[in-house]
């Protein structure tokens, strides 16, 4: 195919400072001289920015890189990933349609696409929410036919379930990705016929499912509450730092009974006490937006959360908006205990050293 700029393009490009703050601490990855292997991180960041890649975005990326504009080009042209025309506002609609999800329906996936996006791919559909294309196997052939949408896939795909995806999500819901048959992973679909002593255990959907039902990210763009990156590189020892396994995280919550999952709203402050708000940020999963929640809920200090009970955690959890499940998920009333007696996890320290952005 041939991949070639948007005929129209914006005049400039530049990244937010939280992005140039992230393009910096990976570009400091790399050996003096070697910065260019920043190159598809960095035009990921713009894409991710923008929801595509502008031509003045591969230049400034060229440019951070001290890369020829036309190296940063062939690099955006060369993978596919890289979307070098607008795409829609929610979503871009990746069909597979090579041999399996050919065979299996792929075709009437796209008729789908072209009746409910656009007639021709790339073309951003009239309430500007979705774009589509058709795109080599992407490695799910066992739930032929499938899509990636967004940044996940969803499997064994009908018409009408395709259909429905979209319309669930044009109105701003994201529907569990993975099989859409019932399937848990690519077992037969009339269920197992070896190796059954590993179904115990399982998560309530397969391992990938599961990661992204977790993260809520499937069609989320840079909105500022990012994971930060992490730079102990950047200090002496760190490479041991670095390498050193993450603490182990508290188990995924289980689905509680709707009972349950309402809690008990936790007390909460008009305005943070005298002396000023403690910065939640240290907490490791706070971002910005999430600290400014906290806030907006009566929460700004570390001893606030650190005493929040269960039933108060699952008030809080549903509460958030956008990142329902997050306190538990990351265990803030553990880290706050500690940060509210004056002590530091691994992660402030990191935060106060500068090496989180
Ligand atoms: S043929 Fe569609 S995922 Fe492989």
């Amino acid at each position: 195919m041939l991949r070639r700029l948007h005929h129209e393009q914006p005049d400039s490009f530049e990244f937010t400072p939280a992005n140039l703050a992230w393009a910096e601490a990976w570009i400091s990855k790399y050996p003096e001289g070697r910065q260019a292997s920043a190159i598809i991180p960095l035009l990921w960041r713009a894409q991710e920015q923008e929801g595509w890649l502008t031509r003045p975005a591969i230049e400034y990326v060229a440019d951070m890189l001290g890369m020829a504009y036309i190296r940063a080009l062939e690099v955006a042209t060369f993978y596919f990933m890289f979307q070098l025309t607008p795409t829609g506002s929610v979503a871009h609609v990746q069909i597979c349609g090579t041999t399996s999800c050919m065979i299996c329906g792929a075709e009437d996936l796209i008729a789908v696409c072209r009746e409910k996006i656009a007639d021709k791919p790339f073309t951003v559909s009239a309430d500007g929410k979705f774009t589509w294309e058709e795109v080599e196997c992407l490695g799910a052939c066992t739930n032929a036919p499938m899509a990636q949408i967004g940044k996940d896939f969803y499997e064994d795909l009908t018409a009408a379930k395709l259909a429905e995806i979209l319309d669930k999500m044009a109105s701003g819901e994201v529907p569990v990705p993975g099989p859409q048959n019932g399937r848990y992973s690519c077992e037969p679909i009339g269920g197992l016929t070896a190796l059954k002593e590993f179904t115990s255990g399982q998560t309530q959907y397969n391992a990938s499912v599961q990661r992204a039902v977790d993260l809520g990210d499937t069609v989320k763009r840079i909105d500022g509450t990012e994971v930060p990156i992490l730079t102990p590189w950047r200090r002496d020892g760190g490479a041991a730092v670095a390498t050193k396994p993450a603490a182990a995280k508290p188990a995924p919550a289980k689905a509680a009974p709707a009972a349950a999952a309402e809690g008990v709203r936790p007390a909460a402050l008009a305005e943070a006490r005298e002396g000023g708000a403690d910065d939640l940020k240290q907490i490791k999963g706070v971002g910005p937006a999430l600290e400014q929640q906290l806030n907006e809920l009566g929460f700004y200090h570390f001893d606030q959360i650190a005493a929040w009970t269960a039933a108060e955690v699952a008030w809080v959890d549903e509460n958030l908006i956008k990142f329902k499940g997050r306190v538990s998920r990351d265990g803030w009333v553990d880290q706050a205990k500690i940060l509210a007696a004056g002590g530091q996890t691994e992660f402030s320290k990191k935060v106060k050293e500068g090496d989180v952005y």
